[in-house]
């Protein structure tokens, strides 16, 4: 038996806890005209989540990954790509009549990928509204397409490009389209912002982490109790990391037969592995970073800013930054998110 614990990328099947009401409010919304906005911070669900739902859908659907979005003529590109991959042949040929500017199309034999490119000096507007336009061709009141645009907040980096998109979506009807970020406060920004394009366009949800029982049993099924409750004390559910000391462990007992300390041996590891990136990141920090790390380091499971002696509108600013970064995030209270960096941190202090 191979490793049971699975992290990094989407998960699924057996690798797949939990999320029941969650996915039933995606499949809900999915089944309305309404679009979605899935906000959490980065490595908590998002992505396998929405892969659960697309796969119990017969509905047709594309999952373009922001991040990897450079122009907007690469999206178009992209979004066409995939249409390709869902419409074979001369379907595509037929829908594609509207068409003002042609793109050149090659197939990977090798992978069966759809490469679309366009020629870099026409006009990307054209080239967005005519690929938007081919989202709405192939969507219909029964058969409504679902377009998933990941790590969305990544559309800032383009100019111009949030208002675009916006000025096409809403002209459409009969497609979902499905919205996740990573960064909560761009994503409050896009979405929640009165001026912002995207002002209120989707329904929002918000993912937490995995509840407790559930994924002690989850980890104890696969290791044993005292080792999930161990395992869990010190990442407090969070789903990522949950999953890679857990794999650490399993390797332990499993592969090097290792009977005792386990959880402090798979914490040591992983802290070492990451040793020179966790002195790079510090090294990065100024001053009042560090003070501010070093606080939430000591403070697992208490709220540092109830503690009357912490918040300072300094303190704050610095929480804030640190939570744009991704360095901390806010739960019930605000914590270093990777539990490896809080207990390098704390074993620095
Ligand atoms: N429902 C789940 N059950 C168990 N582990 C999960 C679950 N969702 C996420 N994970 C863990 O978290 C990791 C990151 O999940 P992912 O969907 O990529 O998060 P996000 O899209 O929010 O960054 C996965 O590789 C897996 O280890
Ligand atoms: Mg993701």
């Amino acid at each position: 038996m191979g490793n049971p614990f699975k992290f990094g990328t989407i998960v699924d099947g057996q690798y797949f806890t939990d999320r029941t009401k969650e996915l039933q409010y995606v499949e809900q919304i999915l089944q309305s005209e309404n679009h979605l906005v899935l906000i959490s911070p980065r490595r908590f669900g998002k992505s396998s989540l929405v892969n659960k739902a697309l796969e119990q859908t017969t509905r047709k659907h594309i999952v373009i990954n922001m991040q990897s979005v450079t122009s907007v003529q690469n999206f178009a590109s992209r979004l066409m790509g995939a249409l390709f991959r869902l419409y074979p042949g001369e379907k595509m040929k037929h829908l594609m009549t509207h068409f003002r500017v042609v793109p050149t199309v090659s197939t990977n034999p090798m992978t069966g990928s759809v490469d679309v490119s366009f020629n870099p000096s026409m006009n990307s507007d054209v080239i967005l509204e005519d690929a938007m336009e081919l989202l709405q061709k192939v969507s219909t009141e029964k058969n409504r397409l679902i377009v998933v645009l990941d790590e969305f907040q990544e559309i800032d980096g383009i100019k111009g490009f949030d208002k675009q998109l916006r000025s096409i979506m809403q002209t459409q009807q009969h497609i979902n389209y499905v919205f996740l970020g990573s960064q909560e406060s761009m994503m409050e920004s896009i979405f929640e912002k009165k001026k912002s394009p995207f002002y209120h366009f989707g329904q929002l949800m918000r993912l937490a982490k995995i509840p407790y029982e559930d994924f002690k049993q989850y980890v104890a099924e696969r290791l044993n109790e005292e080792l999930a409750e161990e395992i869990l004390a010190f990442t407090d559910c969070h789903p990522y990391y949950t999953q890679q000391i857990a794999a650490q462990v399993w390797d332990l007992v499993n592969y090097e037969h290792e009977e005792t300390d386990l959880i402090p041996k798979a914490i040591e590891r992983l802290v070492t592995l990451h040793d020179l990136d966790f002195e790079r990141l510090w090294l990065n920090f100024n001053k009042s970073d560090r003070r501010v790390l070093q606080e939430l380091s000591k403070s697992v499971g208490n709220n540092p800013l109830s503690d009357r002696s912490f918040p300072t509108s300094t303190t704050f600013s610095i929480l804030k930054k640190l939570m744009r970064q991704g360095y901390v995030i806010k739960t019930d209270r605000y914590e270093i998110e990777d539990p490896f960096f809080r207990r390098w941190v704390m074993e620095r202090g």
